[in-house]
């Protein structure tokens, strides 16, 4: 079976996007002019007709208007050649089995999303889109990208634009200067990222990344530009993104968090958006259970239902609580519980902290506090129930 690969039909459509008429391979790929002249492209797009590159004898190449079928026939229902058993087949029955039968095998078992939403990640990987996690803090986006990545089975790079500080050295590179060499410019693993064919791009909280790396980014992510210009002066040098490479990003969207800068509209637009699910308190407890199988139940319990209650109640916009619980937040404390440390203990370091101490009594400290020593004392309430006072007992009470 032949086997999908970027530019392999060698005939293109033109589409046209803002003033530009861009070529497109049948892969679905932008490349953009190709070097062909704007008014071979214009008419090829006005007469609904396609372009064939041809070779001359002297090996140049050549571009002939043809009919639109020529086209059509070529086009792979493919846009990227991601998938270890999609890879060597065209075939759409093959892609709709993988994607709703055998990605959900790989899934790992450790996250916790629904199916469906697993799929349409896969889907869109394999469809080439880039792809958005969003959702706020804690709730598994970083997870859920890297547990992508690794499915795919594709050459991948992962950067950390929340952590950089400066967006040119990270995205471009560095001028450096050497006695002996004079000046020379080292490009940076972005660089090499974006020209490793069918690599996929973790860009893990872009949100949080300067303006600079967005304006940088913009032109890279843009289907239609596809290139990194080095230099912010027109004429500058650039690179070109490779075929099939595809990006996915995270971004903490519609939470509280001020670090988090409002992303462009004009850099959300370049991506798919997908949702990551808040876990309700069942899934939050199933997985604090999976994950620490020897704590007791009840504390793991009340661990999912505090989170889940700070969750409702921050939703619910009444202002008692500005922030919530998260499943990271969740997790450390169950972690806590796991090493000997009780549940008030727990909070005291995994929960309280996230929550304000303005306003004494009326904080939301307090309220999370309070709502903590709920399940504390239920705790007691309990062993009281359970463990018949002894004479021992009764002797060491002081009071
Ligand atoms: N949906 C989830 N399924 C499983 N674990 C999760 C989930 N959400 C959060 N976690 C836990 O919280 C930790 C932090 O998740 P992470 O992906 O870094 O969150 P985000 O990127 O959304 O801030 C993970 O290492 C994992 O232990
Ligand atoms: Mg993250």
């Amino acid at each position: 079976m032949k086997k999908v690969k970027e530019f392999s039909g060698q005939i293109f459509k033109v589409e046209m996007v803002g003033n530009r008429f861009n070529m497109v391979s049948t892969a679905g790929t932008n490349v953009g002019s190709l070097g062909v002249n704007t008014g071979t492209r214009k008419k090829a797009y006005q007469n609904g007709q396609a372009l064939k590159q041809i070779k001359t004898k002297s090996g140049s190449l050549m571009y002939r208007l043809v009919d639109m079928k020529e086209y059509s026939n070529l086009v792979a229902p493919l846009k990227t050649n991601a998938e270890v058993n999609v890879e060597a087949s065209t075939k759409h029955e093959d892609i709709k089995n993988f994607i709703h039968n055998d990605s959900v095998s790989l899934k790992p078992e450790s996250i916790v999303i629904s199916d469906l939403k697993w799929k349409y990640l896969i889907r869109s990987a394999v469809r080439a889109k880039n792809i958005m996690m969003t959702g706020p803090a804690g709730c598994g986006k970083t997870m859920a990208a890297k547990s992508l990545v690794k499915a795919l089975n594709r050459p991948d790079f992962y950067f950390n634009l929340g952590a950089t500080q400066d967006a040119r050295a990270t995205l471009i590179g560095n001028t450096h200067f050497d006695s002996k060499k004079g000046t020379f410019f080292s490009e940076s693993a972005f660089v090499k990222a974006i020209t490793t064919e069918n690599a996929v791009v973790l860009l893990d909280e872009l949100s949080r990344a300067h303006p600079d790396a967005w304006n940088i980014l913009m032109t890279v992510l843009d289907g239609g530009q596809r290139y990194l210009r080095l230099d912010e002066a027109e004429g500058s040098p650039i690179v070109n993104v490779a075929p099939g490479v595809t990006f996915i990003a995270t971004a903490n969207i519609g939470n509280e968090y001020t670090s988090t800068r409002v992303l462009d509209r004009a850099i959300l637009d370049r991506f798919t958006t997908i949702e990551m699910d808040v876990l309700n308190d069942e899934q939050e407890f199933g997985l604090l259970k999976y994950m620490y199988p020897n704590v007791n139940d009840e504390d793991l319990k009340a661990v999912a239902e505090i989170a889940h209650h700070t969750r409702e109640v921050s939703k619910g916009g009444d202002g008692k609580l500005s922030t919530m619980v998260s499943t990271r937040a969740s997790v450390e404390v169950a972690g806590l519980l796991y090493d000997g440390f009780n549940l008030f203990e727990a909070a005291e370091i995994g929960i309280f902290p996230f929550f304000s101490n303005d306003g004494g009594a009326d904080s939301e400290r307090t309220y999370v506090k309070q709502l903590v020593q709920k399940y504390v004392k239920d705790e007691k309430a309990d062993e009281k129930l359970f463990t018949e006072p002894t004479e021992e007992d009764s002797e060491t009470i002081v009071w």
